[in-house]
């Protein structure tokens, strides 16, 4: 373990000295060629791509997202390289399919479920922050980070955003939950592993019963039994109590390492989220630097909590009302951007992590979001529809007005977007999967930028895109789909899984046009020579690809997974319970 982070350790300092040393060699940002624009990413949670406006929505109301697309592009093939969320914001954030950086897995639960666990995004790996701060930027994450904290015992916050390349830090170090919701309050791991919750109670039964038994009639010695309650019960019983109190050690909101509300408050996050920004941005105001600034939102994942001016103002209930409260976020941030001055000069990019959850519910209404005409959502890493996303992107004088960019992209394409705009070489120590797609947003170049991009659920691939030449086809290979329920593209479990039962795996694969059947209504006929060749040539890249993977530590293993007490956070011990008081202040 200690040497794996001594291992990770040089390796992060190692790239950071070769940017360094390139950016001396090249002029770096005092390069002609290099640009340095302020640069704002909105990442929503769970959003799907037929929950906004510019992409077709006409009864959910977006209007800021929609400003951007105007005053700028609208994405309308735009890829999460995993339609769940750790995954999906470790590729991001990395520019990496998140397998390679172990952040991917067959085992059932692919997010990271617990602030004390842990698990997360290596410290060799380099972040959109990292890179930015080696180009001078000033950098801060505010909201949903859900890529780790600690490493362990005695390396303490090492996968935490400050770690990562960021200088300033507020929000959740996980995600939002449905436990963490007043009246709505459901356990997560209750309803997504009723049959597991079952063992665990069984186990506890069976071994306390046992080591009663052997106990009153002697069996053996007292002190055996006793050692059996203790190695059979307390194992299960402390697994069962954790996983069944996420509010408890889960709901906290951290101001930097500090833990400043806990629980979350969440009449107040999203308010809350938006000051952190707007000041964030008038402190870059009076400073001479370039900055990123990342607003993560709680919104529009469960527990849905729209603050009280927005419950019930929407046409799709409380998820709506959540869609309509996270857009109005956005308009504010953007709204202090203009009022300071800055929006000229910066790169705008919203998107959302991976598609809408269909198996949620919210009593009478939707509980996730809608993926449009695209088939499936959240969860199913094959999928279109939980992995195209809703993406706009601005920046005045460069990105034309109204453009629409229809050939494939992905969240992997930030990374070398950004080096590109900085005038720097992409590492040579690792594989980048994104593209630089600056040519493409500005039109200099509409070129699709990905020959062949990967579809993973978990640590398998389960499906294959491939942009021709020819313009407007997009070929998508399947391999596994969802055992979906019948006539609907839903799971039976709270989430589709990528192995066993969830999946139907295809020994013939299944190839669709996706480009002229965005729906995936008429698979084509694989035994016609020319689809077999194409199904061949995707064949062949996915070796290829699986071949340039090299094996790394495993993060999201259940042993990692499992909460420690000892990484434990808790704000006025033993309360775990405070408030942001400077906060109230902020907000009036
Ligand atoms: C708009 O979004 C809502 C909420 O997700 C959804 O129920 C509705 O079907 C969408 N409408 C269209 C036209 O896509």
């Amino acid at each position: 373990m200690k040497s794996n982070a001594l291992v990770q350790k040089l390796a992060s300092s190692l790239i950071i000295v070769h940017l360094a040393m390139t950016r001396a060699v090249q002029g770096g940002p005092n390069s002609t060629l290099a640009q340095r624009p302020n640069i704002v990413i909105f990442i929503a949670d769970d959003l799907g791509i037929g929950d906004v406006g510019c992409f077709g929505n006409d009864t959910i109301r977006t209007p800021n997202i929609d400003r951007i697309a105007r005053d700028g592009a609208k994405l309308t093939h735009n890829l999460a390289a995993e339609a769940i969320c750790t995954p999906s914001r470790s590729a991001l954030m990395t520019g990496r399919y998140p397998i390679r950086s172990g952040m991917a897995t067959n085992y059932p639960v692919r997010i990271i479920m617990h602030t004390s666990a842990p698990s997360g995004l290596p410290s060799n790996e380099t972040t959109i922050a990292e890179a930015a701060k080696i180009m001078g930027y000033d950098t801060a994450l505010i909201g949903k980070w859900h890529l780790g904290v600690h490493c362990g015992m005695f390396d303490l916050f090492c996968h935490h955003p400050l770690r990562q390349g960021f200088d300033y830090y507020y929000g959740t170090p996980l995600t939002n939950l449905r436990d963490f919701g007043g009246h709505r309050k459901q356990n997560t791991y209750g309803i997504a592993f009723p049959f597991m919750y079952r063992i665990l109670v069984s186990m506890v039964i069976c071994g306390f019963v046992l080591s009663c038994l052997l106990w009153k009639y002697d069996v053996c010695s007292k002190m055996l039994s006793l050692f059996l309650l203790i190695v059979l019960v307390i194992p299960p019983a402390y697994v069962y109590i954790s996983h069944s109190n996420l509010t408890l050690i889960n709901s906290m909101i951290m101001r930097n390492y500090d833990i400043v509300e806990q629980p979350i408050d969440f009449g107040h996050v999203t308010q809350n989220l938006i000051n952190e920004g707007v000041n964030f941005l008038e402190r870059e105001k009076q400073a001479d630097k370039p900055f990123l600034l990342v607003m993560s939102w709680l919104q529009v994942h469960t527990v849905l909590h729209a603050s009280e001016r927005f419950q019930g103002k929407s046409r799709h209930g409380p998820y709506g009302d959540n869609v309509e409260e996270m857009d109005w976020s956005v308009g504010e941030i953007m709204n202090a951007l203009k009022r300071l001055g800055l929006l000229d000069n910066t790169l705008v990019y919203f998107t959302s992590d991976n598609g809408g959850h269909l198996e949620e519910r919210e009593g009478e209404h939707q509980g996730g979001g809608w993926n449009g005409i695209f088939r499936g959502g959240k969860s199913q890493g094959g999928q279109d529809g939980g992995i195209r996303m809703p993406t706009v992107a601005m920046w005045k004088g460069h990105i034309e007005p109204k453009t629409v960019i229809t050939v494939p992209t992905s969240h992997m394409d930030i990374m070398p977007t950004l080096l590109g705009l900085w005038d720097q070489p992409l590492p040579n120590d690792r594989v980048l999967d994104g593209k630089n797609i600056y040519p493409l947003l500005t039109g200099q170049d509409d070129t699709p930028p990905h020959r062949f991009m990967f579809h993973y659920c978990g640590a398998d691939i389960h499906s294959a895109r491939y942009v021709p030449d020819t313009e407007g086809d997009v070929f998508k290979v399947y391999y596994a789909t969802p055992n979906w329920v019948a006539g609907r593209y839903t799971c039976s479990s709270f989430v589709c899984f990528c192995g066993g039962t969830s999946v139907i795996r295809h020994a013939t694969p299944l190839l669709y046009n996706i480009g002229r059947d965005p729906a995936e209504v008429r698979p084509l006929d694989t035994t016609d020579p020319d689809n077999q060749r194409i199904v061949e040539l995707v064949n062949e890249a996915v070796k290829v690809h699986q071949q340039s993977v090299e094996t790394v530590p495993p993060q999201l293993t259940p042993l990692n997974q499992l909460p420690l007490p000892c990484l434990q956070h808790c704000c006025n011990f033993p309360y775990c319970n405070c408030r942001d008081t400077t906060q109230r202040s902020i907000s009036k």
